[in-house]
């Protein structure tokens, strides 16, 4: 059972209304640099944007065209080089790619049929791939996540601004104010969801976990805060890191977050073709899971686990029921959270008090996606759908679970159960954290 009730008219305007929406992001994102950068590789951890391009269309005649409409196939040929486990990001570049106005011309062709496919499908049947619009919900949300990976690369991108955007709301007056920590109380709740229509494999199916008292920051750790660590000599101190980490920074002799630089005195950092002092009360974003674990040791705390920061993002004290997001149950609104790329930053620490958790925990939804202690596994009862490539493959040691999204992500691919993950060295996405501890054992209060 993946759904409950719900009303086929209104989740196809849903389905039509993100898909609208991916779109429209897709192409700010590909129509505001020249062709040569479409085709560029800026880095060798992403693809040049035009293969994300394409490979959004590709993606969507596979599940929408074929598998849903039945069609047998607009560029079959294709299938290969869009095939993200045939090809490495690193070698994309040199593949046969459709040139930047064939790829346009592609993608709008299988979006025009894929909105004649969706008039005519019912949503209501007990087909799942079809059952309340999960795979054009689905098709939106891989959309969506190639747009952040796009912001990435134009975030790697050298030269000029190409996009730009109005600044995001200040902390609220009280944020000076508010405790450094909450305590969550311990017991069980529900964890991921058996009920939300386009949720996708990986959060599914809902379950109960029991967790002890713990303590959680209140807000996610500010640069002021992480330029502490740096000064204190936290990149030269081995006591802080993970015996991987420790290696990871001594061979890239890291000493700060990913775009930073020492200019005189301060610390400036680049952002989207600007260079900036480096705001002290903003979320520090662009550091790896290494570097989030270094500094929690640090300051004598941890990084929260998974079921932790979802126990604070989703449980209710008044009610014991876990919610869709921090403030309930309605879909995000920018008075919420900083989702979209409405901005191109993290909202200052304090920010969108309407969207703190009952406990008062601000800013889990939004800003900067934050590292938890977890390993990328699988819920129990577990079971990979539509396709394993999506998360099964994925699941193991390797990759460490991030959660509650960043300016980047959009609404539509960012809830309470939403699970992110990537490797332990990575810090060009959008990740930040926040810190936990255990409670003190009832013994020694
Ligand atoms: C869930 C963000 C890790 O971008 O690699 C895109 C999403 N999966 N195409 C990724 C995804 C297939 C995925 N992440
Ligand atoms: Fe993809």
């Amino acid at each position: 059972m993946r759904t409950t009730a719900f009303d086929p008219q209104a989740l196809r305007k849903r389905a039509v209304g993100a898909l609208v929406d991916a779109r429209k992001r897709t192409r700010v994102l590909t129509d505001c640099v020249e062709d040569p950068d479409l085709t560029a590789q800026h880095s060798p951890l992403m693809s040049p944007l035009v293969w994300d391009l394409a490979h959004i269309g590709n993606q969507e005649e596979q599940w929408l065209l074929r598998a849903v409409g039945g069609h047998e196939g607009l560029r079959p040929d294709i299938d290969k080089v869009y095939d993200a486990f045939e090809h490495p990001r690193a070698e994309r570049p040199s593949l046969p790619l459709l040139p930047p106005a064939e790829a346009r011309a592609y993608v709008a062709e299988v979006r025009d049929r894929v909105l004649e496919v969706l008039e005519r499908t019912p949503l209501e049947g007990d087909d799942e791939l079809v059952r309340a619009g999960f795979a054009f919900g689905m098709i939106a949300q891989h959309e969506q996540q190639h747009d952040e990976t796009m912001l990435v690369t134009h975030q790697l991108r050298r030269g000029p601004a190409a996009l730009t955007a109005p600044p995001p709301p200040p902390a609220s007056a009280d944020a000076a104010g508010l405790p450094a920590e909450v305590l969550v109380p311990g017991g069980p709740f529900t964890m991921g969801t058996s009920t939300e229509p386009w949720s996708l494999d990986n959060e599914r199916p809902a379950h109960r976990r029991t967790l002890p008292d713990f303590f959680l920051d209140t807000l996610p750790v500010g640069n002021g805060a992480y330029l502490e660590f740096m000064a204190d000599g936290g990149y030269e101190d081995p006591r802080w890191w993970h015996p991987a980490g420790w290696s990871f920074v001594r061979e890239h002799s890291l000493r700060a977050p990913l775009f930073w630089r020492r200019e005189g005195r301060q610390w400036v950092r680049r952002r989207f073709g600007e260079v900036e002092p480096v705001p002290l009360d903003e979320p520090v974003l662009h550091v790896s899971w290494y570097e989030a674990d270094a500094y929690a040791r640090w300051r004598g705390r941890r990084l929260p686990t998974e079921a932790e920061w979802e126990k604070a993002a989703r449980y209710d004290p008044a009610t014991g029921r876990s919610r869709r997001y921090p403030w309930g149950e309605p879909d995000p609104v920018p008075a919420l959270a900083n989702l979209g790329q409405r901005h191109l930053r993290a909202a200052p620490l304090g920010a969108y008090p309407e969207g703190a958790s009952p406990l008062g925990v601000r800013q889990l939804i939004g800003d900067v996606w934050e590292w938890t202690s977890s390993d990328f596994l699988p819920y129990p009862g577990f079971t990979a759908f539509p396709y394993r490539e999506y998360s099964a493959v994925f699941f193991g040691g390797d990759h460490k679970v991030l959660r509650g999204g960043s300016f980047a992500a959009d609404p539509v691919v960012c809830r309470g159960t939403f699970r992110n993950w990537d490797l332990p060295v990575r810090r060009q996405i959008f990740s930040g954290f926040r810190t936990a501890r255990d409670a003190e054992p009832e013994a020694a209060r």
